[in-house]
């Protein structure tokens, strides 16, 4: 079996994170988290001041440094694992994901990232979660799935875990946030979040993450691929 490409798209806070690193884990996959990869771009603008100008957005994506290693996520030489998570940096992350050039430098380095693994052998295929890597990063992905689940129901689930947590919740709130995000992600000009045409949408509705890893799974077992 060669090496394989699943593309896992959807909006914010439906999972897509738990399911990819899932998924990747069980076959063996390198597992890309693009949108922490957008979130530590948006952790060093922040620091920069948010410049807009062309010129200060290229040189933000070229020196940015970003290292995944282990489940830590490495910014310049800065353990952000934990920081990148703030409501702050996903409003950020998502406004920062609407410049062309953050764009191209953020297609180039996650295509190269997978080359590079490609060629060293290293993993049987990788999983990348994010918004447009079945239409835009890799449209010749063998696997694609759009996973899915209405702004109520996933505003219901971050309100249960951030009592669970203990932390400060209001539902109106994180419908509002998740709404705004849905709004900016699915009407940028360049990459929106939407379905490739040819992926597989898993509505994940009345589903658990356990089931959605079922279905994935077995998709990928009986070879679902999507007919080039
Ligand atoms: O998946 P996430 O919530 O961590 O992503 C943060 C933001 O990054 C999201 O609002 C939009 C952006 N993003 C993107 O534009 N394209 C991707 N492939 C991944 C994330």
């Amino acid at each position: 079996m060669g090496f394989k490409i699943i593309a896992i798209d959807g909006p914010t806070g439906v999972g897509k994170s738990t399911i990819a690193r899932q998924l990747a884990g069980k076959l063996d996959y390198l597992y890309v988290d693009t949108g922490a990869m957008f979130r530590c771009l948006a952790w060093s603008w922040a620091a920069q001041g948010c410049p807009e100008s062309d010129e200060s957005l290229e040189k933000l994506g070229d020196q940015t440094k970003i290292v995944f290693e282990n489940e830590k996520v490495i910014c310049d030489d800065t353990d952000v694992t934990q920081e990148i998570r703030t409501e702050q940096i996903s409003a950020q992350a998502s406004k920062i994901s609407r410049f062309p050039s953050i764009r191209e430098v953020m297609k180039k380095q996650q295509r190269a990232l997978v080359e590079e693994v490609r060629r060293s052998e290293s993993y049987h295929g990788a999983v990348l979660e994010g918004r447009d890597i079945g239409t835009v990063v890799f449209p010749a992905a063998e696997f694609k799935f759009y996973v899915d689940a209405s702004p109520e129901i996933r505003a219901k689930r971050r309100l249960l875990q951030l009592r669970e947590r203990k932390e400060d919740a209001d539902y109106e709130k994180i419908l509002a946030d998740l709404r705004k995000r849905d709004y900016q992600d699915q009407n940028r000009k360049i990459a929106p979040l939407k379905p490739a045409e040819e992926s597989i949408i898993v509505d994940t509705a009345s589903l658990s993450v356990e089931d959605v890893l079922d279905y994935l799974l077995d998709c990928v077992a009986t070879e679902k691929e999507i007919s080039q």
